[in-house]
């Protein structure tokens, strides 16, 4: 073997393991998710906040029996939960306490949430 064919042969596993490398952390993390523009626009509770819990929590925590005991139908109560929620909603994937269970809301959206306490809970 020449010397350019070992470059050319190093080369080409160096690509290969680099590739599998970003497969599986990809896999295990997904891609990286820049979240700057969706918070540096939030728009306050009523348009960002609201919707989300009632897509993503209100359905389970709400009427004669729900999740935990923990009611979340309005802005008064999500409040007062605030804190413990996003504890929850920040959990790894494959945590068993994780909100929603088993399926974790968009990293972006985990950020708005964190907004909206960091702003003082607001019903804006
Ligand atoms: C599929 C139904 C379901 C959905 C959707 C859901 N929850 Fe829950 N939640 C539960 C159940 C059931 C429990 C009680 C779990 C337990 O006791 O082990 C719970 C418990 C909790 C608790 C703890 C209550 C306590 O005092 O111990 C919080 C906080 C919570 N959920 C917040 C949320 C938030 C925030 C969302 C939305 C992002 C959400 N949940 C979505 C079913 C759900």
């Amino acid at each position: 073997m020449t010397r350019g064919q070992i470059s050319i042969g190093f080369s080409l596993m160096l690509a290969l393991f680099t590739g599998c490398y970003y497969d599986i952390e990809a896999n295990l993390y997904g891609p990286p998710v820049d979240c700057t523009e969706s918070v540096a626009g939030y728009a306050g509770y009523a348009a960002d906040v609201a919707p989300m819990m009632s897509t993503a929590c209100v359905g389970c925590h709400t009427g004669a029996n729900p999740g935990g005991g923990l009611v979340l139908d309005t802005h008064a109560q999500q409040a007062a939960a605030a804190d413990l929620m996003l504890e929850l909603i920040q959990l790894p994937a494959s945590s068993p306490d994780l909100m929603p269970p088993g399926a974790p809301l968009h990293p972006c959206d985990q950020e708005l949430f964190e907004t909206w306490i960091q702003n003082g809970k607001l019903n804006d």
